[in-house]
């Protein structure tokens, strides 16, 4: 295993990137409507990430993904390649992200929800959220990278919902996935955490089955095996000296961008 601490000079890129991933997100919020596309969605995306950021997707002919981004909605976990399917009312929908600019990435994803849906699916990308958040706060030189598993794992379980897993979060920096494997459930895999390391967090939360499979024709959209929906949050964080800085996070979170220990 060989997991890099970041130089000042790669943070400094990393934090870059990081902001130009969140814009996309954000960007993009008030198109994610009934009756769009998931393809018009990953135009828009691709064509704001190259003409406003000056950057490129990391996605697009990555290990022959053929989008700019990820689009998954209900009961596809992630990897949901954008295409012709027009968003309804009702569906939640996940937009994964990943920019590469100046060599550097970020990788960050959140749910959306078009219109109104039902409480069981506003509760399910609410407990992913709030996975996320718990496990963000585990994070801190000397503290253990098994502490993240065990904080989603309590609130998935409170909940009543199951994680996936077969898809972890990763190392990143100048590769798009790096070591170490950053597992979203309970798990016995201790590593102590170190400044300058450079990861992500992104539980994948089902309301069923954990169970998923991955589509045999297109070799990439995964769905829960059970058809029941799934949600997603995503970010990319830097361990500080004493915490941790979301290098992702977007205006419309209530949630710190640097925390102290
Ligand atoms: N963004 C995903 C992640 O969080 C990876 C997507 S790879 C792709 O790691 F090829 F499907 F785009
Ligand atoms: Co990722
Ligand atoms: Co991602």
């Amino acid at each position: 295993m060989d997991i890099t601490l970041k130089s000042p000079s790669e943070i400094e890129k990393l934090r870059i990137v990081g902001a130009a991933t969140a814009r996309v997100l954000e960007m993009i919020e008030p198109y994610v409507v009934p009756g769009v596309t998931t393809e018009e969605l990953d135009n828009i995306m691709n064509e704001y990430i190259q003409t406003k950021e000056n950057a490129v997707s990391a996605d697009l002919g990555y290990q022959g993904y053929p989008k700019a981004t990820c689009i998954s909605v209900n009961e596809v976990v992630c990897h949901g390649i954008p295409g012709p399917h027009k968003l309804r009312e009702g569906d939640i929908v996940n937009i994964d992200v990943t920019v590469l600019k100046d060599k550097y990435y970020g990788d960050s994803s959140r749910m959306y929800i078009v219109g109104r849906t039902s409480p069981r699916n506003e509760q399910l990308c609410k407990c992913a959220q709030e996975a996320m958040y718990a496990a963000i706060r585990t994070v801190r030189p000397g503290s253990n990278l098994a502490d993240i598993g065990a904080a989603i794992q309590k609130i998935a379980d409170k909940a009543g919902f199951s994680i996936v897993r077969d898809y972890c979060g990763h190392g990143i920096g100048s590769g798009f996935h790096e070591d170490p494997q950053v597992l979203h459930y309970k798990n016995n895999y201790n590593l102590i955490i170190q400044e300058g390391m450079c990861f992500t967090i992104e539980p994948m939360i089902n309301a069923g089955t954990y169970k998923v499979k991955v589509n045999r024709k297109d070799g990439w959209t995964v769905t829960t095996a059970d058809k029941q929906p799934s949600a997603q949050y995503e970010h990319t964080l830097l361990v500080t000296k004493d915490g941790v800085e979301v290098l992702t996070l977007r205006k419309d979170e209530d949630f710190p961008r640097i925390i102290s220990n």
